[in-house]
């Protein structure tokens, strides 16, 4: 398990490259914590480590962008899913496969269709506004 006490923006996207870096086909990143803790910001840190051209962007309202790379780099948004209907009609369980890299954020909404090798990223808040506690963990035992 890796802690990460970060005070800014950019301070949550440099950690976020590190931690792309460690990243390989197959992984599924799910994120918890709650709203405008950081999860898309977590993204766009990623987005130069994994070769992302493409504008980084909140999926909430497409569920699902597709921002090629590297790897297949796929970006959900659960927020809205609350049934196996509305899960399956996300292409969740066609995305997944060994050259693709999934982030999921909102994952609580899902927590039960996890693979067993999923990287979790928790966001908690500090003390001052900025401040965001990241916990890292899973993803057989890289963190
Ligand atoms: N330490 C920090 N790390 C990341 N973002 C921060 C931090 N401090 C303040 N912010 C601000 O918090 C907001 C985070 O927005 P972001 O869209 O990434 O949140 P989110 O977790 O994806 O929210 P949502 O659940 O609505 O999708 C941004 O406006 C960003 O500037
Ligand atoms: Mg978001």
């Amino acid at each position: 398990m890796l802690t990460y006490n970060s005070s800014c923006e950019n301070d949550t996207r440099s950690f976020a490259a590190e931690f792309a870096s460690k990243l390989h086909g197959g992984d599924v990143v799910a994120f918890t914590g709650g709203m405008g803790m950081g999860k898309t910001v977590f993204v766009s840190g990623c987005a130069d480590v994994l070769g992302i051209e493409t504008h980084v962007s909140s999926p909430t309202f497409s569920i699902v962008n597709d921002y090629g790379g590297k790897f297949s780099v796929y970006h959900f948004d659960m927020y809205r899913v609350e049934s196996w209907d509305s899960l399956y009609s996300t292409g969740f369980f066609d995305y997944l496969n060994e050259n693709s890299i999934l982030f999921i954020e909102w994952s609580e909404n899902i927590d039960n269709v996890l693979p067993e090798n999923t990287i979790y990223v928790d966001f908690s808040r500090g003390e001052n506004e900025n401040d965001r506690t990241i916990t890292v963990h899973g993803g057989d035992g890289r963190w």
